[in-house]
């Protein structure tokens, strides 16, 4: 087989968590352009609904939005029900939903510490159990999990402690189902990526100043990623075109964790 068409995604069903924009909409367009079917799960219905005819006209494939909490059983079940009713199979899914608070330890509450642990880590193995339930059903799969380099690496100068812990815990999380679901020909890996261009990070790249500078100086590159840089990881790890990585974490931060 040529290697292009092992990257084709032609007849997939993609779900993607947090689609409705920012980098989770930007792989979910990589996946649409290589011909997958498209799910956007995401709290924002309404930005998600124009997500979704941003991308169907774009593409011409068909792009479902399902209004998902990703914290909630019940809604992240009733979100597979309605995928699989409607297209009968689940090849790819994107654990991309992700939120951050950043606040100092000793002054963080308990309700924001649980918030955070909730949609980046609880949320990642609601969706995967649901998911990787189909998945084992259907005798294959690839799941992506998007964690951070903060996963592996402490930010500086903000404080961000659950972050970091739940992104850690997703790349644990990544590794356990990898090991448990590799017998099923359903693999999990995961994305790492560094400081990229979105709205959760506008703020700071707006503001600019000393601790962008900081940021920047850490990156050998010298830039914040972009959105659609992450496109062609999203493709590789959806397609059959990474058919033997499973377990594994993939930096894409311009070299920050090089340094
Ligand atoms: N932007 C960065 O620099 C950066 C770097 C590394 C990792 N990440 C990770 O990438 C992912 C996407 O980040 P982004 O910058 O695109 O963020 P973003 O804030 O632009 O988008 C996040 C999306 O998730 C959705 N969402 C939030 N809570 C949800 C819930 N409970 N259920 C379903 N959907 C929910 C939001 O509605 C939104 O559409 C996150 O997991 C984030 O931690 C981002």
């Amino acid at each position: 087989m040529n290697i292009l068409d092992k990257f084709n995604l032609n007849d997939h069903v993609s779900v993607v968590t947090g689609a409705a924009r920012g980098l989770g909409k930007a792989m979910a367009e990589a996946l649409v352009q290589a011909g997958s079917n498209l799910v956007i799960a995401d709290i924002d219905y309404e930005e998600a609904t124009k997500t979704a005819k941003k991308l169907m006209k774009e593409s011409g494939k068909e792009v479902l939005v399902v209004g998902t909490d990703v914290t909630k059983e019940d809604s992240v079940n009733n979100m597979v029900d309605n995928v699989v009713g409607h297209f009968g199979k689940i090849d790819v899914l994107i654990n991309n939903a992700g939120i951050v608070i950043n606040e100092k330890a000793e002054e963080m509450s308990i309700e924001n510490w649980y918030k955070v642990i909730d949609i980046n880590l609880n949320g990642v193995f609601i969706v995967s159990k649901a998911i990787g339930k189909v998945m084992i059903r259907q005798k294959g799969g690839s799941i992506i999990n998007v964690s951070s380099m903060s996963g592996i690496i402490v930010n500086t100068p903000q404080c961000q402690s659950s972050y970091n812990a739940s992104k850690a815990g997703v790349i644990m999380l990544t590794k356990s189902l990898a090991m448990e679901w590799a017998k099923h020909n359903v693999r999990v890996n995961a994305i790492a990526p560094g400081y990229m261009k979105t709205e959760l990070t506008k703020k700071f790249f707006e503001n600019s100043g000393e601790m962008v500078d900081m940021w920047m100086n850490s990156t050998p590159m010298g830039r914040p990623g972009l959105p659609e840089e992450l496109g062609g990881i999203a493709l590789y790890l959806a397609s059959d075109a990474s058919s033997f990585a499973t377990g594994s974490v993939f930096t894409i931060d311009g070299g920050y964790t090089a340094l």
